[in-house]
Parts: structure tokens; C-alpha cells; sequence
């Protein structure tokens, strides 16, 4: 029913020229008419036996760019990080990774993933699964460099930690004994110890309440900035992507819908389906609001439910005082 849409690329005459310019002569990552098909799980009568996560994707990631990829829960954005990442192979198409094509399989591939594993780190959503609750910080942190061969971790190490507002105190501790936003500073601190070009945050932020998914944010900015990273910034809430990234490609039932500069997007989404993902979410502006004034902050920003009752929950978030036009 759905007609494959075209991708509507645009141009350089609305802004994103700096990036486009620079990433020119040698991009970070090139998507060339990726597929993914799965064998679909619990095959009931009646239903389709495969899923096609990702038909056909192409596109360019320029170096140093901030590259957002949104799309609803299901589009296909972890499944296309996985693959970007070579934890998984596409069942057509081709991935390169500065210049080295990962999708082949030849002589070459372990040097190429042994590079890959150097050059590209990843950071995921939920740090209690993605951290060994029985390794201490210290030894979660040098994983990866040891993995990357390097022999003297430990200076490396503490300095990951500094660079993620971390004390030497976390370096003997569990990851049990840190708060959320606490094991996701020590997540990045893994991914950045190897000094990697690359940075996939997926969903780096969604599981963290909203003042500390800001300072998060905040962080992963700062970091890519200072580092010269290339970020590839996955999330299904616009607000954020907003926030960080300069470009930004939509995904939709494994297609790309549309890719391009932030502002352009935001301004004008060309694509029914991309209106309907940016009128969805409550700006993440809005929900740090409405915290502020759940904790008391802002002396008269408006009454706002209970001001110092729970203090977790999104559940006030982008509802108080404030007249916006979505309902519901
Ligand atoms: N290993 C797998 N086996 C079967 N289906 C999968 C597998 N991984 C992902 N899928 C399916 O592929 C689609 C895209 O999933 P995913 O990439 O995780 O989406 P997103 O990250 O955007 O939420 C979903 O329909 C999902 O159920
Ligand atoms: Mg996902």
C-alpha cells in the first residue's frame, strides 16, 4: 500500500553546507542500498515470515558531522546501528566505515573489525545491561582498550573517568552502586577511553529522567566537540536529536524518509510522517520546565501539580500551565 517514498535529499542552499564541505572528501560512514531481513519470531498462522527491519537504505555520514537518525519504535535505527558497527551483517547492500568496506568478507576482514573495533564505540540505552555488574568500573573502562591491544591502560582510564565528571573513587566500584545518569557517564567513559572517531549513542538518554538526561546530553555534546567525534545520535524523541545534532535522517518501517540539516527539518519537514514524529513529543525544553517547577525552581513559572511531591516520573512533563495545541 505504501509506495516507496523517495528520499527527499536536500541541497546546499539551505545551511549544512559546513558539514556537507567538510565531509566531503572522506565520509565517517556510507550506506549503499542496505537491506536487513529477520526470520520473524513466533511465526503464528497467517503472518509474514520475515521482517524487513531496513529495505534500501543509503546514506552518507560526513566526518565530524552530528548525525541524528529518528523514527518511531520499530523503524529500524538499532538494527541499522548494529549494522554500522559490523555486530551484524545486512543481507544486501554495502557499509563503509572510513573507507573500509565491513560488509565484505574476505582475507581482510579481522583487520578490518580489529580497526572497526578501535575506530567506532557505541554507547546503548540501558547502562545496567550493557555494563558486567560483576567487573568494576576500573576494568569495564579498560576493556576495550585492551581489546585495541594497548598495553598501560590505566592512565587512559582515569582520564575517561575525568572527562566524564567521574572521581578515582568509581575505579573499585560496581556499577550497582551508581545512580542511572552515574552508569551512563560510565558507559561513555568506556566508549571514549579507546579515543574512537566515531561515537553511536542509541538511545543513550531515553531511559534517564529528564534533568539528568539533559546534563547527559549536555556531556555527549561537549565530548564530541572537544574529541573531533563523529556522532551518530539515535532517538526516537526529536527534542533531543534537536538538541545535538546538525543533520538528521528519518527513519520509517525500515525506509528513510527524509535526511537533513536539523534546522531545515524542523522548519519545514517535508514528510507527513515526519510532521506527525515532531508533533508528538514534548519538547525537551518543555520538560525540563515542568521539572523546574516540580522541584521548586522557578519561583513563578505557574502551579504545576505537586511541587515537591514524587521525584521521579515524566508524568507532569509537557502538561503544566502552558497552552499548547496537542491535544491529548
Ligand atoms: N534479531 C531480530 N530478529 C527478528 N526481528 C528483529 C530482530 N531485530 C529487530 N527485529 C525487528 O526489526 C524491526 C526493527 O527493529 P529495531 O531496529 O530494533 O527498531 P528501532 O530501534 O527503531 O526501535 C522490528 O520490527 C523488530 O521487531
Ligand atoms: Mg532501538
Amino acid at each position: 500500500m505504501t509506495a516507496p517514498r523517495a528520499v527527499v535529499a536536500r541541497g546546499g542552499d539551505a545551511g549544512g553546507g559546513a558539514a556537507e564541505a567538510a565531509g566531503a572528501a572522506s565520509p565517517a560512514v556510507v550506506v549503499t542500498d542496505v537491506s536487513r531481513r529477520f526470520v520473524r519470531r513466533g511465526i503464528g498462522a497467517g503472518s509474514a515470515r520475515f521482517v524487513d527491519a531496513l529495505s534500501d537504505v543509503s546514506l552518507v555520514i560526513p566526518r565530524g558531522s552530528r548525525f541524528g537518525v529518528v523514527g518511531e519504535s520499530g523503524s529500524g535505527k538499532t538494527t541499522l546501528m548494529r549494522l554500522i558497527a559490523a555486530l551484524d551483517r545486512p543481507s544486501a547492500g554495502r557499509i563503509e566505515v572510513q573507507g573500509v568496506d565491513i560488509t565484505a568478507r574476505t582475507k581482510k576482514t579481522e583487520k578490518s573489525l580489529r580497526f572497526l573495533r578501535r575506530t567506532l564505540q557505541v554507547v546503548f540505552q540501558d547502562p545496567m545491561s550493557s555494563l558486567d555488574p560483576r567487573m568494576r568500573v576500573g576494568a569495564i573502562v579498560a576493556e576495550p582498550l585492551q581489546a585495541a591491544g594497548r598495553r598501560d591502560v590505566a592512565p587512559a582510564v582515569r582520564e575517561a573517568l575525568q572527562q566524564v565528571g567521574l572521581d578515582e573513587a568509581a575505579l573499585r566500584r560496581y556499577p550497582h552502586q551508581f545512580s542511572g545518569g552515574q552508569r551512563q557517564r560510565i558507559s561513555i567513559a568506556r566508549a571514549i577511553a579507546p579515543h574512537p572517531s566515531i561515537l553511536i549513542a542509541d538511545e543513550a538518554v531515553s531511559a534517564l529522567d529528564v534533568t539528568v538526561r539533559a546534563q547527559i546530553l549536555d556531556l555527549i555534546d561537549d565530548l564530541a566537540r572537544r574529541q573531533a567525534l563523529t556522532l551518530i545520535f539515535v532517538s526516537h524523541d526529536l527534542s533531543v536529536v534537536r538538541r545535538v545534532c546538525d543533520t538528521v535522517a528519518v527513519l520509517r518501517a525500515g525506509r528513510l524518509v527524509e535526511v537533513g540539516s536539523t534546522s531545515d527539518i524542523y522548519a519545514h519537514p517535508r514528510e507527513q510522517y515526519t510532521r506527525e514524529l515532531l508533533a508528538a513529543v514534548p519538547t525537551l525544553e518543555r520538560s525540563l520546565a515542568a521539572a523546574r517547577v516540580r522541584a521548586g525552581w522557578a519561583g513563578r513559572a505557574g502551579r504545576a501539580g505537586s511541587v515537591d511531591g514524587g521525584s521521579t516520573g515524566h508524568d507532569a512533563a509537557g502538561k503544566p500551565g502552558e497552552h499548547s495545541s496537542d491535544d491529548e
